[in-house]
């Protein structure tokens, strides 16, 4: 990682964003067009609602261009459980520490909002190695998978962290892992 980063992180958004978010995940070159359309949804659904939309937005901008964005919620009917919906960085910032950033300010908040359980689905093909290589870097533990469930020979790979110093206190089986790092900027 560079050992000065200059990009900021931000929790909200503006319509021209949505329009980023499709570029950026158009870049990544892994998305199928209607999986790109349904990142922007989010985008928009957050834009109409907000919070109650379900859905959190953090975007990392340079130079008033977005270079990555992460969108994670709370899983509805569970007490802590929280998804990580999309993570993608710009190709040409990737490998410089926009995923960590991204993924730890996600955590940070998330633990602030009661939330102990964070799971990220990710897909079993070969396109999705450096994906799952980076979850596993960054602290996740690969708990299960299913295999052929998003297409034949496409399963679905669950990750997961844990972290119990928030949120219900009465499952002390789990160890806390999950690390919270306070950050407007980096
Ligand atoms: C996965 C992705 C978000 C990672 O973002 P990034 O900005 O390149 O990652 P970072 O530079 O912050 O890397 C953070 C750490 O993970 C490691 N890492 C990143 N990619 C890795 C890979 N392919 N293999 C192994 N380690 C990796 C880095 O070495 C770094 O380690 P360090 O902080 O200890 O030095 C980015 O590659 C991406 O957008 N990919 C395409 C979209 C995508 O597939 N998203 C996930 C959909 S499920």
């Amino acid at each position: 990682m560079m050992d000065s980063v200059d990009f900021l992180l931000r929790d909200w958004m503006d319509l021209d964003d949505i329009e980023e978010i499709g570029r950026l995940c158009r870049a990544a070159g892994n998305f199928r067009a209607e999986e790109v359309n349904v990142a922007q949804e989010l985008g928009l659904e957050w834009l109409a609602q907000k919070e109650k939309s379900g859905y959190h937005f953090l975007l990392a901008e340079h130079s008033k261009r977005v270079c990555g964005f992460i969108c994670y919620g709370p899983v509805p009917c569970t007490r802590w459980s929280w998804d990580v919906y999309w993570i993608v960085v710009d190709p040409a910032w990737q490998g410089r520490g926009v995923g960590r950033a991204l993924i730890q300010e996600a955590e940070a908040r998330i633990l602030k909002m009661g939330g102990a359980r964070i799971y990220i689905e990710t897909s079993s093909q070969d396109n999705y190695q450096g994906s799952r290589a980076f979850y596993s870097h960054l602290g996740f533990n690969r708990q299960t998978s299913i295999p052929d469930f998003y297409g034949p020979g496409d399963g679905k790979v669950i990750y997961v962290k844990i972290d119990v110093t928030s949120g219900p206190g009465d499952l002390d089986e789990q160890k806390p892992n999950v690390k919270v790092k306070e950050m407007t900027d980096v």
